[in-house]
């Protein structure tokens, strides 16, 4: 089984579209690591390119809707109650460095509450991809989050933030007792990627100080669909406005909540 409404199918098809490009960028990019320039530019443009399959494919699908897309910000849509969150290229380091994990993540809110969402790893080719209230789905895969229940078990990603550390002050803190009560932190590279990972049970937990909307919005609702939770560090509602994040399946969002912000959870060698 899978999603089958029109709107998860136009967005699925602006994605593997923008994404062929990618993908032919991406094998470039390995040659231009040695020029003398450097790939630097040519992923700037790659990104933009991206970015206009993906405004192109959308506006033709649903030509009433806004768009809010990274590199070219807001376009207000006749359709006030409709909006698009794009990001063309999620993991630009990584592609930048020919690591290949990266993503196109594009949802849709409608009354400014997120009803679908997809993320596409063109390398893997896996669709993540959820619709409210129909659940979220890896290809054609259900998905849930883990059922890991104990931080001594548990993988979770983290995002180091780009802003100066005096801006996210407790963050260090907050890597070392995570380092103390988990198995093993990761840090891949792509924020949607990394929410894709917490919906599909391959991470318990994912934390970032400091994203953009359209880093999280797709991979907030995956995660919900796939029954895990996702707010602010300090467990809030507004994470899409702050960019602070935490998602965790579903027995680990509150341990997790209280390790980060220095409340108890312990050491996983006296657990
Ligand atoms: C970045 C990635 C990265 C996260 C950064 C984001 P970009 O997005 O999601 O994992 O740590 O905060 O800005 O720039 O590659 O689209
Ligand atoms: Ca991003
Ligand atoms: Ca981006």
């Amino acid at each position: 089984m899978t999603l089958r409404s029109p709107v998860i199918t136009v967005m699925t098809g602006a994605a593997r579209k923008a994404a062929r490009g990618l993908v032919r960028d991406f094998g470039e990019v390995e040659n231009l690591q040695v020029s003398r320039k450097g790939p630097a530019d040519f992923v700037s443009a790659a990104d933009l390119r991206a970015e206009q399959v993906l405004r192109r494919e959308l506006t033709r699908a649903r030509p009433r809707f806004g768009l809010l897309m990274e590199e070219s910000g807001e376009t207000a849509g006749v359709d006030s109650s409709h909006r698009f969150i794009v990001d063309p290229l999620d993991g630009t380091l990584n592609f930048l460095h020919g690591i290949p994990h990266f993503a196109i993540s594009i949802a849709l809110e409608e009354n400014k509450e997120l009803v679908a969402g997809v993320i596409y790893d063109p390398i893997r080719d896996e669709t993540f991809a959820a619709e409210k209230g129909q659940g979220a789905y890896l290809n054609r895969y259900r998905l849930r989050v883990s059922s890991r229940a104990r931080l001594a078990d548990a993988v979770v990603g983290t995002g180091i933030p780009r802003r100066a550390l005096e801006a996210n002050p407790g963050y260090l803190a907050a890597v070392a007792r995570a380092m103390g009560a988990c198995a093993a932190l990761r840090r891949s590279g792509s924020a949607a990627l990394d929410l894709a990972y917490v919906a599909a049970g391959r991470y318990e937990g994912f934390w970032e100080p400091g994203l953009a909307p359209w880093d999280i919005a797709a991979g907030a609702l995956l995660v919900r669909e796939a029954g895990g939770f996702i707010t602010t560090i300090d467990g809030g509602d507004g994470f899409l406005a702050s960019g602070d994040v935490l998602a965790a399946n579903d027995k680990l969002h509150q341990p997790l909540m209280a390790l980060l912000a220095g409340r108890g959870a312990g050491d996983r060698r006296t657990a």
